[in-house]
């Protein structure tokens, strides 16, 4: 893989910047990178996927699909981009394959490829290293049962490594998710591809919705009712065929967060990013720095809003005055894995900041409350923790300091990011876990700091 060489090290030492210029091409969007993957071995022929995400959890799923007998060619693509080109023999033609499919450390290659291997004729093992061992699957198990597919796993059913005996065809069920999760949507959808009727998801939040999008655009009808802030139905008709297509993947969200962030705390800023998808289930991370006070202009450049593709848009982002601002649980899980940095912007606001509601981020790749408040206070911040509710006391000044990642990507990135603003030098533990989803990350802050 061809991270920077500052993740390479055990530690990378980030010093402050005097300011901050330049351009950012983020890496195409994680999300849809796997879907488009998945979606690529489910429909018979040739896919190409242009301007996906180069990071660790999209080989992953990369790796699955070609485990499972599609053929998966990888080349480079445009700026820190790869485009796929899948041929897929079809749902049909898929074969189990010999050995357990490795996850790595992605959830949603594990959560997504179980909902399409429920509907599938073969038995087939998901694992992955530690920190994916240690993330709940019964979320996914129990309503993949309940479309008649045989799953188990470790720890009662709890825990990976996950065996799915596949079935075709599945119940089609009507199901409404316990926790609002787009994996835990996401496979259901992929599994009522394979079954005898419509299957519904109902959301008392709405999630990202890439996996709708993706699916109408390959020809299969999804139906989706609801209010963006109130309950979702998601309703998608089983036994259509998936069709394969030519796409392309808008820049990750996710991954411009960091530098939206880091712009707007940084004292002498101006930093223009590329080619960013905003659809509407994603962008919370904007509105919020918007509502916060940052000054970040927007400007439309293409894709479409219109339930099918994906809108994308650049962006400035100039040093700004924070205010401290208050989210709920419907803002964590519009913008769930983007509150770390939302954290640190808050330790650069004034006033304070209270996020209620934040209990899935204890299940990511690493607990992200902990690792967030330790990092942070660390860095001299003030940060409360209480149950699932974070309390940060914005305004003070941060001093560089010794972070620890966790191994965590969306930490490591957090605490570079801090490091440029910090007094001194601020040293990030485990920075290899950038790789999991920007690769080329400590690059483009060496570029934006010269
Ligand atoms: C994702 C959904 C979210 C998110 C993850 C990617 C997806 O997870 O945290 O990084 O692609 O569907 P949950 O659905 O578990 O909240």
């Amino acid at each position: 893989m061809s991270a920077s060489p500052a993740a390479d090290l055990p530690v990378a030492r980030v010093a402050a910047s005097a300011r901050l210029r330049g351009e950012v091409r983020v890496p195409g969007d994680k999300s849809i990178s796997h879907r488009a993957l998945l979606l690529a071995a489910l429909a018979t022929g040739e896919s190409v996927i242009d301007g996906a995400g180069d990071g660790a959890d999209v080989r992953s799923t990369a790796g699955i699909v070609a485990a499972l007998g599609a053929e998966v060619e990888r080349r480079p693509g445009d700026g820190p981009t790869v485009t796929y080109r899948i041929v897929s023999p079809g749902a049909d033609g898929l074969r189990g394959p010999a050995a357990a499919l490795d996850c790595g450390n992605s959830g949603t290659s594990l959560r997504l490829s179980a909902g399409m291997l429920a509907g599938l004729p073969m038995t087939t093992t998901l694992d992955g290293d530690d920190s994916l061992r240690g993330r709940p699957v019964a979320r996914i198990i129990e309503p993949l049962r309940s479309m008649g597919a045989e799953l188990h796993a470790r720890r009662n059913d709890s825990l990976p490594p996950v065996t799915v005996v596949g079935r075709t065809p599945l119940r089609a069920i009507e199901y409404a998710t316990p926790v609002p999760s787009a994996q835990v949507k996401s496979a259901i959808l992929l599994a009522g591809l394979r079954a005898d009727g419509r299957t519904t998801v109902r959301e008392s939040v709405a999630t990202r919705d890439h996996t709708e999008r993706m699916l109408r655009s390959r020809g299969v009808p999804v139906e989706r009712t609801g209010s963006a802030d109130g309950e979702m139905t998601v309703t998608v008709e089983g036994g259509l065929t998936v069709q394969a297509v030519t796409e392309r993947v808008p820049g990750d969200v996710s991954a411009a967060a960091f530098w939206l962030v880091a712009g707007a705390i940084h004292p002498d800023a101006e930093l223009v990013l590329r080619d960013v998808g905003v659809n509407p289930t994603r962008r919370a991370v904007i509105d919020i720095l918007r509502s916060m006070g940052a000054d970040i202009e927007e400007r439309p450049v293409g894709g479409a809003d219109d339930g099918v593709g994906e809108p994308i848009a650049d962006f400035v982002v100039r040093s700004s005055n924070l205010r401290a601002v208050e989210l709920g649980p419907a803002d964590v899980a519009a913008a769930i894995d983007e509150i770390p940095v939302l954290c640190l912007a808050a330790a650069a606001a004034t006033g304070t900041t209270v996020i209620r509601g934040a209990g899935e981020l204890r299940h990511k790749e690493s607990d992200r409350i902990a690792g967030t408040a330790a990092g942070l206070r660390a860095l001299g911040a003030r940060v409360e923790v209480d149950g699932d509710d974070i309390r940060i006391l914005g305004g003070g000044i941060l001093d560089g300091a010794e972070t620890d990642s966790l191994d965590d990507h969306r930490l490591a990135m957090t605490f570079a990011i801090a490091g440029l603003v910090a007094k001194g030098v601020t040293t990030v533990g485990r920075p290899s876990s950038t790789a999991i989803s920007y690769p080329g990350f400590f690059d483009d802050l060496e570029r934006v700091r010269a």
